[in-house]
């Protein structure tokens, strides 16, 4: 890149407290809710139709995600995806590179928190701001959301 090298590390300084900030909200409870609106946390779920594990991470999800893998899996191994996905602490890692790199205010109620993470797993990163209730898997989605955080204001 060219340019000074204070200019560059202050960009860079900038760019990763951005980053820090759209995930500072994303604590142990926001994983609970993320993780019991896509399926009630259910972690005996698997694959099913394109989704698998408790987060319900599809195979574009994880890939936008990093790929992450189980402790010395291969990325190329044919299952990585999936078994990566339906381990809780794995799954988590994934939804968390997911919000690092999608995380902003979605319902535009000037923070960025829980809710507008919630409304990024179901939307995906780049449509984010589509309302959850427009249709029914959506609607289902907010509810038990909402069940799980009683604060929120989606
Ligand atoms: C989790 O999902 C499995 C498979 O669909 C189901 O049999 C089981 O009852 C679910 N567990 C809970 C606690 O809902």
């Amino acid at each position: 890149m060219s340019c000074y090298p204070i200019v560059c590390f202050l960009f860079f300084c900038q760019v990763l407290a951005q980053e820090r900030l759209q995930i500072v909200n994303l604590d142990a409870q926001c994983f609970r809710c993320l993780c019991y609106a896509a399926t009630k946390c259910n972690l005996t779920l698997g694959c099913d139709g394109g989704y698998c594990g408790p987060y319900k991470i599809s195979k574009i999800y994880w890939k936008d995600a990093g790929e992450v893998i189980l402790p010395d899996d291969e990325r190329e191994r044919a299952g990585a995806y999936e078994d990566c996905a339906i381990s809780y602490q794995c799954a988590q890692r994934v939804v968390l590179n997911y919000i690092a790199k999608y995380g902003r205010d979605c319902n535009d109620d000037g923070v960025t928190n829980c809710d507008d993470f919630t409304m990024i797993n179901f939307n995906g990163g780049y449509q984010c701001k589509a309302t959850l209730s427009r249709n029914e898997a959506g609607q289902s989605w907010l509810e038990r959301y909402r069940l799980c955080n009683p604060e929120t204001l989606l």
